[in-house]
């Protein structure tokens, strides 16, 4: 038998060629492996089109669950956004998909893996790093990067291969999942150009969005979400509803000037309706029931959360550790949080919580309060003495 290599396939173009690319030019058996993250994809066609390329076997892997418990989750705890806008569903999948691949092909005993992602991007990057970090002796192939075939060229490559395949729909890349939906290329490539209304599939233009505002009532418990409008729902039924009535009022897109790993920088549009309000009702919580130091420590880690898990690194100890610091906020980030949809806009107006560090009594300007005010004239007296200080030494004022 010749060798193995495991391919994560996806039933696009380019992971199609591969099939037969790879046993012609590296003499090795394919193994195609589908990884449900979500995507919204017509599997049976998927596996059907893997068998006709002549995979010698087609795995289906439904690691959706696996995907909300353990990526999702972790990216609403640490409010996962790059550059402050990017929820990362690409980002976070490709860990998994580089995990269920490393896994099927240590079972089948398979000496290879292989992935279709471009020199350019920074899939490439997340999935080598991942199989590398799970089994470094794994051969990994990335023949995209290697052929130089232009998308009628792979097109024909297929058709001599007596595989007819039309050409995908869509005039942009999408790679979509249940956190969020990236679209790129096409007339996107232009940054002046405004993304047109065929670039987005889960959010309404705001022209068909209803007149109305509508409020929605998460509830989290250790810094996720468990219930929608008091109805407690398993979590993937619970973004996946939260998307579709976000986006219905046209809340969720994201156009983007973004740095990509390998140095570019591109234009990326985005759809993530449930992932940008969950995070957004998420840090509202937060304010009310952790400790002024315990929000400015946590946003500093924040940032480099994000980064990490951008750049491909979600296998470097640091993340752990950091998901560890996360957790220990998180066990008092219960609560509830309102949200009013309305016209593309997504506003927390309300958030409640036993665990709240708020005191009314403390913050009211009403004759109720508890606070006593003479005791603020000594602290302010304290809190400024070096800049007083400084001011009565120097010359020049500050
Ligand atoms: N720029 C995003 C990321 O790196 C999305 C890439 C999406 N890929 C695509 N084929 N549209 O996470």
């Amino acid at each position: 038998m010749d060798e193995l290599c495991v391919l994560a396939y996806s039933g696009g173009l380019d992971t199609s060629v591969m099939i037969p690319w790879i046993k012609e030019k590296y003499g090795m058996d394919v193994i195609a492996v589908i990884v449900d993250v979500g995507q919204k994809e017509d599997f049976e066609s998927v596996i059907d089109k893997a068998e006709k390329l002549g995979a010698v076997e087609v795995v289906k892997i439904d690691a959706k669950e696996e995907f909300v418990k353990d990526y999702i989750f972790k990216a609403i705890k640490a409010n996962g956004l790059y550059e402050g806008v990017y929820p990362m569903g690409t980002s976070l999948s490709r860990p998994l998909i580089a995990s269920k691949i490393v896994e099927v092909a240590e079972k089948k005993n398979a000496s290879a893996v292989a992935h279709g992602c471009t020199g350019k991007g920074n899939d490439q990057v997340r999935f080598e790093v991942s199989i590398r970090s799970l089994n470094s002796s794994l051969r990994i192939i990335a023949p995209v990067r290697e052929w130089g075939l232009s998308r009628d060229e792979e097109v024909k490559y297929l058709e001599k291969k007596g595989v007819k395949i039309e050409r995908e729909k869509s005039r942009f890349s999408i790679d979509d999942n249940l956190w969020s939906r990236s679209v790129e290329g096409g007339e996107l490539e232009d940054p002046w150009v405004e993304p047109p209304e065929e670039a987005f599939v889960w959010s309404k233009p705001i022209s068909k969005t209803p007149d109305t505002p509508e409020y929605i009532t998460i509830g989290f418990e250790k810094g996720v979400p468990v219930e929608l409008n008091g109805e407690r729902l398993n979590p993937m039924d619970l973004i996946t509803r939260v998307n579709e009535i976000a986006g219905s009022h046209g809340f969720g897109r994201i156009d983007h000037m973004e740095d990509r790993v390998v140095g570019i920088k591109s234009r990326e549009v985005y759809e993530a309706p449930a992932a940008l309000t969950i995070i957004r009702a998420h840090q509202d919580l937060e304010k009310l029931v952790l400790t002024r130091l315990e929000l400015e420590e946590k946003k500093r880690i924040e940032t480099t959360w994000a980064w990490l898990v951008y750049s491909g690194l979600w296998f470097e100890p640091l993340r752990k550790a950091i998901d560890a610091f996360i957790d220990y906020t998180q066990l008092n980030v219960d609560g509830e949080v309102r949200v009013k949809l309305f016209k593309g806009e997504a506003m927390v107006v309300g958030r409640r919580s036993l665990k709240s560090l708020y005191d009314e009594k403390r913050a009211t300007y009403s004759s109720l309060s508890k606070f006593d005010q003479s005791l603020a004239e000594g602290f302010i007296q304290l809190w400024g003495l070096s800049t007083v200080r400084a001011n009565e030494v120097r010359s020049v004022k500050s």
